[in-house]
């Protein structure tokens, strides 16, 4: 049970591309080379996955979590309405961070509410990549010493 599952919701497909100011210039395979990197040095495997749809996101949860220790979340946009995937990570039973590049309280109003974050032991926002390292590091910290 070494694996991390690292999801990212809507939209994170076109990191690089979109809103470099919130989002920084790394690509999503960029964060998920890093993430991965990271997790091998504590001895961890990264399962990541990125879907613009809500159900795709959760059939990888129901499939997956059962082989794996815990989950770093970004859901973009999801995370303001998504009670469907706050459902899902709660039923996995893992810990799970949810993660996002921009300052999610210094925006919009309506990005200022999380409805997954309930579902999570931790947020992190506003560190841009950082974030994820900050996330698996705190994560790791939240799973069951392993044998
Ligand atoms: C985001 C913040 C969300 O509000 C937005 O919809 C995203 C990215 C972030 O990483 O800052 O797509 O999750």
């Amino acid at each position: 049970m070494n694996t991390i599952l690292l999801i990212h919701g809507p939209n994170l497909n076109m990191l690089g591309e979109r809103d470099k100011e919130h989002y920084g210039p790394l690509t999503l395979s960029d964060i998920e080379t890093l993430v991965a990197s990271e997790a091998k040095k504590a001895g961890f495997e990264c399962k990541a996955f990125q879907s613009n749809h809500e159900g795709a996101l959760i059939d990888f949860l129901q499939k997956e979590s059962p082989n794996a220790a815990g989950i770093i979340v970004n859901p973009g946009a999801l995370t303001h309405y998504s009670y469907a995937l706050h459902d899902a990570l709660v039923d996995t039973g893992l810990p799970a961070i949810e993660v996002h590049l921009s300052d999610i309280n210094a925006r919009e109003e309506w990005r200022r509410i999380s409805v997954t974050a309930p579902a999570c032991t931790g947020v992190v926002s506003g560190k841009k990549e950082k974030g994820y390292v900050e996330a698996l590091t705190l994560l790791i910290s939240r799973l069951e010493p392993r044998t």
